[in-house]
């Protein structure tokens, strides 16, 4: 895990961190100086006003039998037009959840959450449906789930066309065509999804999620049920879609192979996102050589919080609080060696909290 800035060396020596003396306190703040700070920062732009998906401190709270479930805990997350990204997590970390109300299928608790423009929280009935028809477009897990069985591959991409009305039927029948050829599904035109493989039934459905040039292309973990080989050429159907169509992608995985294959994976943890991994390729100035670089980033939330990685935090038995010291370049954290500070980091004082980061 590479969680430091981008060119810091690894092996540069970390700061002494001295007990004795603690971290100077930055000094006092002038009043005209914080004057200066708001009022440069009023003229900004809102939290996300580039992206194409904003979610802003999302929070979804379920209710079943009296017990309650904090599905989303204050979830940031920004995705740019045009992004093929990835989202991984635990088990029950929320991820579903996300895809739902980004698909407008279900309605947050709290915070704020737009897609192209559009408002999840503050849509009414007709405006969602429309919403569902022509921005998003969505695959799920369950081949079974995306295509109607009594459809032909090319019916079922004509049909989202048909319910969207406007075009005429040549026109509905050359768009789809194209679409599965695009996906070099053409050999599966006129058979029913029972006649299709795993691979081609899930490429299908992602011929019919944009049957309507929607922005935005969600799937939850649309490759969870086939074997390798047959999940990679999914992938590469999302992938020709994002190059060739220019549509926003996000996709729920727990596969480490897709996850690896997009430039930014995003990792939620307990309903929030927790941390995310970037890849780009880099030359190298004398051998000319390209290699795929892969940093991982801690989230810095709007609050200003930092989730720091467990295997970090436990190694130096940080726990409870830490000390801040604030550099030119970085901000330095360390280990709290007061007396109560370090029986707590050992778990014998206080409210014995060890969950670290
Ligand atoms: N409709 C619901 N009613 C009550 N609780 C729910 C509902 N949907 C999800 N939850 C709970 O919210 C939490 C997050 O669930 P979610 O389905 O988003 O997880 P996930 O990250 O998609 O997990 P998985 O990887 O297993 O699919 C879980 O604790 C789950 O039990
Ligand atoms: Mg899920």
């Amino acid at each position: 895990m590479t969680t430091r800035p981008d060119d810091t060396s690894p092996d540069a020596p970390a700061p002494a961190a001295d007990p004795a003396s603690p971290p100077r306190s930055a000094a006092p703040t002038s009043l005209a100086e914080l004057e200066r700070r708001a009022a440069s920062r009023r003229g900004q732009p809102a939290y996300g006003h580039d992206a194409l998906i904003a979610c802003d401190r999302l929070v979804r709270v379920f209710t079943t039998d009296g017990v309650e479930v904090q599905a989303l805990q204050g979830l940031d997350l920004l995705v740019a037009e045009g992004e093929l990204m990835a989202l991984v997590g635990a088990s029950g970390s929320g991820k579903s959840t996300l895809m739902n109300i980004l698909a407008g299928l279900d309605v947050p608790t709290a915070g704020a959450a737009t897609v192209a423009g559009r408002d999840l929280l503050t849509m009414d009935a007709r405006a969602r449906l429309g919403y569902r028809r022509e921005v998003v477009g969505f695959v799920w897990q369950q081949t079974a789930r995306n295509l109607l069985p009594y459809l032909t591959a090319l019916q079922n991409v004509m049909l989202p066309m048909q319910l969207r009305g406007g075009r005429r039927r040549a026109a509905r029948t050359k768009a789809a065509e194209e679409l599965l050829s695009m996906l070099s599904l053409h050999h599966c035109r006129d058979r029913r999804p029972h006649q299709l493989s795993g691979g081609e039934q899930q490429r299908t459905a992602i011929a019919v999620a944009l049957a309507n040039t929607p922005s935005v292309l969600l799937a939850d973990e649309p490759t969870g049920e086939l074997d390798s080989h047959t999940a990679e050429q999914v992938f590469t159907a999302f992938r020709t879609a994002n190059e060739e169509l220019g549509t926003t992608i996000v996709i729920v995985t727990h596969d480490q192979t897709v996850a690896s294959e997009v430039r930014r994976t995003v990792a939620i943890r307990d309903g929030r996102t927790s941390s995310e991994v970037l890849r780009r390729t880099e030359r190298d100035a004398t051998t000319g050589q390209e290699s795929l670089v892969s940093r991982e980033y801690a989230m810095l939330d709007r609050a200003g919080r930092l989730q720091l990685p467990t295997e970090y935090t436990t190694s130096l038995g940080m726990a409870h609080r830490v000390l801040l010291e604030l550099e030119s370049d970085h901000i330095g954290v360390w280990p709290d060696h007061t007396a109560d500070g370090a029986a707590r980091g050992r778990g014998e004082g206080g409210d014995g909290d060890e969950s670290g980061g």
